[in-house]
């Protein structure tokens, strides 16, 4: 039995995500954390809400909430549809907790003393109104290129032009208004990034089973121009992790908070501590996840997210480690995403384009959901959501293969045997024929899964389950049963023992199915069928059963012309 750690990139606040998100991350760390529990493994499957920073502020301005009030209610909301989503995390925190701000102060003060943070003064924009800094996306004016009257104070949308606040015509603060601003001097912390170069380079070029997306993107950053940039890890705000020196405070840097990017991946260890805390754990129950003199050192440690985060998991959040010259678990693996696109276009959060995970789960289960998004995950490329695919995917594989041979077989049985598997002959070569071919194609699905290959193991999944419904077509026991009862009644057995199966291995991609197939056969045996011929012996004659309801529907024409219409513009 191994360790495992998940940790999926952890989504900001502001806002309830897209499929493209959830697919980016969430949902495959979800299926890798799944399929390890199923064969035996401890896991400790780590999200969070990643709370701090300017969108939250500006969002909860916008909700016209105080800020804090704000995420804790989109907090509860995310880990609402999450449930729905059956996202199976030990633990979902919240960066804003107190054992955040508590280890990120901690690693602050140990780079500190280990000499790897620089204080350096910069000019601001003050406004006297506010009393405060603003930060870019604080300030408009009018664009010095295009004459466009609200340009941010890092870029214009109009020309996109990247800005400086002082290049800005006319600059205001987009809090209150005023004109009354200021450049001020002010003092920020930088993490000297480039003084690990070397440790970082060895590190990464010692993990020679990385995916290429992950190991391009990060050497890219650390050989790009002057090579890796040192980087201001403290903002002028007011939301956000106080900036402080272990427990002590930090002078000079009252009133400023880490930049969310600083303290967001500590989020990961901190919601394990969150999860001891919860259940009332000690401290030795988290640690030996994170700490490898507290046994984690055999841990193995594997984080999912989307291609625009592993920078900052490949070189930022490993400098603040490492640097801190305390034992801390690194990551061994790193699963990354490209972008999944929404119907010809990108889904985007800012215009409200494409299907949210609210609407979603308004409109179909979730297996639904997870078997499409998984099946097409944006793996060596990106990928596309149409209506037109995930009806075709949906009514086929799911309704009309896997759906339709769980109806099927239990219909039959249930008219011409009663509802308990039926007794009858032994096995023949046809059953021999299946078993060989199931045992080839699921020892293919379980490379395939521990490799995190996601769509090549949905694929080997529904040729497990087409392999199963060819072999009942093929011997046809409503056929059979009229000269041969016995043998019909072998294939029947043989049959229902594949619902089993079925619900064993395809519960990653669709639980709740999964879960009601186990409830239909009346069987809580979910053990893995490393034995295939013994695993279809597992519900033996006399064993009772009932036909399970509807096990997945199809989506109609009209259905589809609906959904295609209802989210084709913008969100509102
Ligand atoms: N919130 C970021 C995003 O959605 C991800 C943060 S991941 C972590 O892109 F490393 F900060 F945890
Ligand atoms: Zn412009």
């Amino acid at each position: 039995m191994a360790r495992i750690l998940i940790t999926s990139a952890i989504p900001y606040i502001n806002g309830i995500k897209h499929l493209g998100n959830l697919v980016g991350s969430q949902l495959p760390a979800d299926l890798y954390a799944r399929y390890m529990r199923a064969r035996g493994n401890e896991v400790m499957f780590i999200c969070a809400t990643d709370e701090h920073g300017t969108p939250a502020e500006i969002a909860a301005q916008k909700a016209g909430q105080p800020v804090a009030e704000y995420c804790a209610q989109m907090h509860q909301v995310q880990a609402e549809i999450a449930r729905g989503f059956r996202l199976s995390f030990d633990h979902f925190g919240r960066s804003s907790s107190p054992q955040n701000y508590e280890l990120t102060q901690h690693f602050a003060g140990k780079l500190a003393d280990a000499g790897l943070i620089a204080e350096v003064s910069e000019k601001q924009m003050y406004s006297h109104a506010d009393g405060r800094f603003l930060p870019d996306r604080y300030i408009e004016g009018t664009c010095p290129n295009c004459g466009y009257d609200s340009a941010r104070g890092d870029q214009c949308d109009n020309c996109t032009k990247q800005l400086d606040p002082v290049d800005l015509i006319n600059p205001h603060s987009t809090i209150s208004g005023s004109t009354d601003l200021e450049m001020r001097e002010t003092k920020h912390l930088y993490l000297r990034q480039s003084a690990l170069k070397d440790d970082l380079e060895k590190w990464i070029d010692s993990k020679k089973d990385w995916p290429i997306l992950t190991t391009s993107i990060a050497k890219k950053w650390l050989n790009d121009g002057e090579g890796l940039q040192d980087r201001g890890i403290t903002r002028d705000l007011n939301w956000g992790v106080p900036v402080k020196r272990g427990d002590q405070d930090w002078p000079g840097m009252e009133g400023k908070v880490f930049y969310v990017w600083f303290d967001a991946p500590i989020e990961y260890i901190a919601a394990t501590k969150e999860w001891a805390d919860a259940h009332g754990r000690p401290d030795a129950d988290w640690e030996r996840w994170w700490r490898t003199d507290k046994g984690a050192d055999d841990v193995t440690y594997v984080q999912f997210m989307g291609k625009d985060n592993v920078p900052f998991h490949t070189l930022s959040f490993p400098a603040t480690i490492i640097g801190s010259g305390e034992p801390w678990k690194l990551v061994d693996y790193i699963k990354s995403f490209n972008y999944l696109n929404y119907d010809g276009g990108q889904f985007s959060t800012s215009r409200g384009r494409g299907v949210f995970m609210d609407q979603a789960l308004e409109i179909l289960p979730a297996d639904y959901w997870r078997w499409w998004l998984l099946s097409h995950a944006p793996e060596s490329s990106d990928s596309e959501f149409t209506w037109e695919n995930f009806q075709t995917s949906v009514n086929k594989d799911l309704a009309d293969v896997l759906g339709n041979f769980v109806s099927r077989i239990t219909k039959f049985c249930r008219s011409k045997f009663g509802e308990t598997v039926p007794e009858g002959g032994s096995y023949g070569p046809e059953e021999a024929a299946l078993i060989d071919r199931l045992s080839t194609g699921l020892r293919a699905y379980e490379a395939n899964m521990e490799a995190m290959e996601v769509r090549k193991a949905a694929n080997e999944l529904r040729a497990l389950w087409a392999a199963g419904n060819e072999y009942l077509q093929a011997a046809a026991p409503w056929t059979v049963f009229k000269t041969d009862p016995d043998r019909a009644g072998a294939i029947t057995r043989l049959s229902l023992n594949l619902i089993r199966f079925y619900a064993v291995i395809s519960q990653p991609f669709i639980p709740d199915a999964a879960a009601s197939m186990m409830a239909a056969m009346r069987t809580t045996d979910d053990s893995w069928p490393v034995d295939v011929a013994a695993a279809l012996a597992a519900l033996p004659a006399g064993h009772a059963f009932a036909v399970p309801e509807v096990t997945f529907r199809k989506i109609s024409d009209e259905e589809r012309e609906d959904w295609q219409t209802r989210f084709a513009g913008i969100r509102t």
